[in-house]
This record gives structure tokens, sequence and C-alpha cells, in this order.
């Protein structure tokens, strides 16, 4: 079979990292191989996000850079797959005109065989789930099925670590939220599947898996007996499974982080005492506005239970600022909440109104630009302050890592070297940066940190004497 190349290029989250890896798994089987630019590649697949109006944008830019490509060689496919492709549809084709591929994300397994018959002369494809109403439900249970099982390590940041999707879509309707719109309706899967996965995963040598979910705490699985399997439950399962030494979850929903979930946490020493769970707004009329469910006394409620239960546990947030309506003391309200909590780290954004949201349709984007800007900033500056504060106890004391591979210096300058410049992660998610070899890579190794910043702790791999050897702890 002669050998086909496949360039792919992933914005988004780490549900897209996952379905970037699957589609070029099933595209493997094949015969295609991956090639580093669009230039030299005979099929161009993007992965989408409509989160925010930007990622759209992003990606509308790099069709457009494409058009003369095509012109040139108008056998070359171009695929656009994910969320914009479920959220824009045939308008993609009419911006676009030289597309020839358009795929939601309930549809990826179908890619392989839309571009065989593109290649056989089957013109543009689209295929896009019908809207929540007309119900896919099956439909998209089974092809996550079908699918997630076909891995391929070389798409992960290392082989060490992979995602493993225990749910999909999201029932909540935050109101200035695309995912629920474009990623249907919440569906959790059979935990047997999640089970074969994450073993077979493990004898492929994989060490830690991150379990994903839009609200990934409110999975659950009704068995046909009745039982009920939460995420707590499935942690315990997931526990057994030799060979995996940690276990993370991403991303959870304040309203449903369980005492059982807590408790589950602290009792399974593999699971990382690391939890995301955004709060979005520190103001309860902004909350309420977003449809979020919550107070923000019941977020600090929540923030405390975890206090109680995991008192090292490394909390992390998202916020969004500039929502419809934000008043001064709305923002001042959110500052207080970040204070208070000291969260690990926050990922802070610029509200995006989206098309198509219930936010979209009710409320007026009415806070500025520029005063956007300048909250981000200054809730940003707030929170890298209080990361680095809280990174300060780490100096002096002995971590243990996942290695994970060369730092981003490294990778551009020392390709090849053996001793150079690494990053691994604590089981709290911190990032550590040190000076070893390549072969440390996926090994599991104690640190001394000797500084730290708001982003990244320094640390020197311990090393034990043993007779005239040196080695690493692994
Ligand atoms: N505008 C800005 N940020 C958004 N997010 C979700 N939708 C929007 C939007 N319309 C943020 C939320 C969410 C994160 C993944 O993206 O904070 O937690
Ligand atoms: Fe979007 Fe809210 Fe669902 Fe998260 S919980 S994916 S923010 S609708």
């Amino acid at each position: 079979m002669p050998e086909k190349k496949l360039y792919i290029e992933t914005v988004g989250c780490q549900m897209n990292m996952l379905d970037s890896e699957l589609v070029v798994a099933s595209l493997r089987q094949r015969g295609y191989q991956i090639v580093k630019s669009a230039k030299e590649a005979d099929t161009v697949l993007f992965n989408t996000c409509s989160v925010r109006q930007h990622a759209e944008d992003k990606i509308y830019s790099a069709l457009g850079r494409l058009k003369h490509a095509k012109t040139h060689n108008p056998d070359k496919i171009i695929g656009v797959m994910g969320c914009m492709a479920q959220k824009d549809q045939e308008l993609i084709f009419r911006r676009a005109p030289y597309v020839d591929l358009i795929v939601g994300p309930g549809q990826l397994h179908q890619v392989p065989d839309l571009i065989d018959e593109i290649q056989s002369g089957g013109g543009q494809k689209i295929e896009v789930s019908l809207d929540r109403a007309a119900g896919t439900r099956t439909d998209v249970a089974q092809s996550f099925e079908s699918y997630d099982p076909l891995r391929d390590p070389a798409m992960r940041p290392t082989p060490y670590q992979a995602f493993v999707r225990i749910m999909i879509g999201c029932d909540k309707f935050c109101t200035y939220c695309i995912v629920p719109k474009v990623r249907g309706p919440e569906q959790s899967r059979d935990p047997e599947h999640i089970m074969s996965e994450s073993r077979r995963l493990a004898d492929e040598g994989c060490r830690e898996i991150t379990l994903l979910g839009q609200t990934v705490n409110s999975y659950r699985f009704r068995h046909e007996s009745g039982v009920t399997t939460r995420l707590s439950d499935l942690l315990a399962q997931l526990h057994e499974i030799e060979g995996i030494d940690r276990i993370k979850f991403v991303t959870n929903f304040p309203k449903d982080m369980t005492p059982d979930l807590l408790s589950a946490v602290r009792d399974l020493p593999k699971v990382c005492q690391y939890l995301h769970v955004p709060a979005q707004s520190g103001s309860n009329d902004v909350l309420k506005r977003m449809k979020r469910g919550y107070t923000v006394e019941e977020y600090r409620e929540m923030m405390a239970a975890i206090g109680e239960t995991l008192p090292n546990a490394a909390v992390t947030s998202d916020f969004i600022v500039g929502f419809c309506g934000e008043t001064k003391e709305d923002f001042q309200q959110t500052v207080d909440l970040v204070q208070e909590c000291r969260f690990k780290n926050s990922f802070i954004f610029k509200y995006s109104t989206r098309p198509g949201t219930r936010g979209a349709e009710l409320f007026e984007d009415d806070v500025p630009e520029e005063t956007k800007r300048r909250r981000n900033n200054e809730l940003l500056a707030i929170q890298n302050a209080i990361s680095e504060e809280d990174n300060q106890p780490f100096l002096g004391q002995r971590v243990e890592i996942l290695v994970e591979g060369p730092s981003k210096a490294a990778q551009k300058t020392d390709e090849g070297q053996t001793q150079l410049q690494l990053t691994g992660r604590t089981m709290c998610d911190r990032i550590v940066v040190f000076e070893g070899n390549r072969r440390q890579v996926g090994q599991i190794l104690p640190v001394d940190i000797y500084d730290a910043n708001s982003f990244t702790l320094f640390g020197q791999i311990v090393t034990q004497h043993v007779g005239t050897e040196v080695y690493s702890l692994a």
C-alpha cells in the first residue's frame, strides 16, 4: 500500500486531543503516516473548537491559507472535524468551498471511510449529528464504543500518559457555553469498557490515565440490574489495575463534588489529589445569569469540604470575566473568591458571545472589550502571585514526579543529546523542570526542589550510590 501523508492540527480541550489521537489511530490502519506540515500532506485535518470566537477565527484563517495549496493540488483532501464542524456545518463549505469534509464530534469514527469515498470521486462529504431534540443518543454511544479502543501512543505527550473518555456530552446548559449544543446529551460510558480500555493501556506501558468528561464527576452509569456506578466506584475499580500508577479526572462540576468522591480521592493512593473545579465567577448575580446552578456560598462550602477531606489537594479553577452585565462589584467578588480560595492556578477567559447559546439570546454582551482585557489581566496577576507564593513551601522538599520528556527549551535546542532539561509532573499536577537523561522519560522519580516560580518548580534528581554505580531511584 503506498504511504499516505496526514497532517492534523488540533485546537481546544483535552477531549479534542483524545479525538485526534483516535482519528489518527484509525487512519494509520489505512496506511497513513503523520507529517509535520500541511504542505507535504495528502490529507489535512483540523480538529476544531467552538468555545470561544478566537478558536474559530484561527481555523478559518488556517483554511484561508490552504486555498492556494488546493488550487495547485486539487487531490489534497481538506477536512474540518469536531465542535466547529458541528456548529457551523454547511457554512464551512460556503466560507471555504475547497473543503472536502465536515465531520461532527459524534461521527469521527466515519472519517477513514469518508476520505476513501472522496478519493473515489464521491465529492464533498458532511456528517454531523442532528440536533439534540432529534435524539441521536444511541448513535453517539455506539460510535464511541466502536472507536475509543483504537489508540496511538505517538499522538500523546508521552506513551506513559493517556486520556480515557468516560462520558460524552453535557446537560448543564450554562448560558455562555456552546458545548451542550455541539457535543450533545450527557451519556456515561459502561465501566466494563472503561476498564478494558484502561487495562489495555496499562499493558502497552501507560502509567497515568486521565479520565475525561465535560462534567466528569457527574458520571453515573446505570446497569440493567438497577445498580449505579458513580465516579467514586469507577476510581476504586481502576485503582486495581496493575501498571497504572496515577489516575486523574477532569473537569468537575462544583455541585457534583460529592463526599463519596472526596473520600475516594483520599483513600485511593493512585488517585491524584488534584481537582479542577471551575467556579466561573464569584458573584451570585453573574452565576445566576450563567445558570451555573450554585451560589458562591455553595462553592465556598464545597471548597471547605475539599479542605476538610483533602487538606493537601491542589484545586484549580476557570473564570470568565466580562460576562453580560458584569459590574465592577461583581468582578471584585470574583477577585475576593480567588484570593480566598488560593487556587493552584486558574484559567481566565474573556467572555466571548456564542451564537446558539441562551446567553447570546437573553443578554447583551455589554462589557467593553477593554474592560474585559483589564479584568482578565488583573485577575491573572492576582492568581499568578498566589501560585508563586504557594509554590515556595516546596523549596527544599522532595517530590515524586512522572518524567514526561524534554522541556520546551530542550526540544528546540538539544536534539539528540542524552543529558538534557526534562519536565515531569507531581501527583498534584505541578510541573517540575530538572536536568536528566532521556532514558528517565516514563519513570516515576524523586526530585529535590531548589527553586520555584508561579508555574514551575525547579529540581535536582535524587541519585543513590550502590557500589560503584549511580542510578536514579525508580
Ligand atoms: N466565553 C469565554 N469562556 C468560555 N468558556 C466556556 N464558554 C465560554 C465563552 N463563551 C470557558 C469556561 C470553561 C472553559 C473550558 O472555557 O471557563 O470552563
Ligand atoms: Fe459548558 Fe457548563 Fe457543560 Fe461545562 S458544565 S461544558 S461550562 S455547559
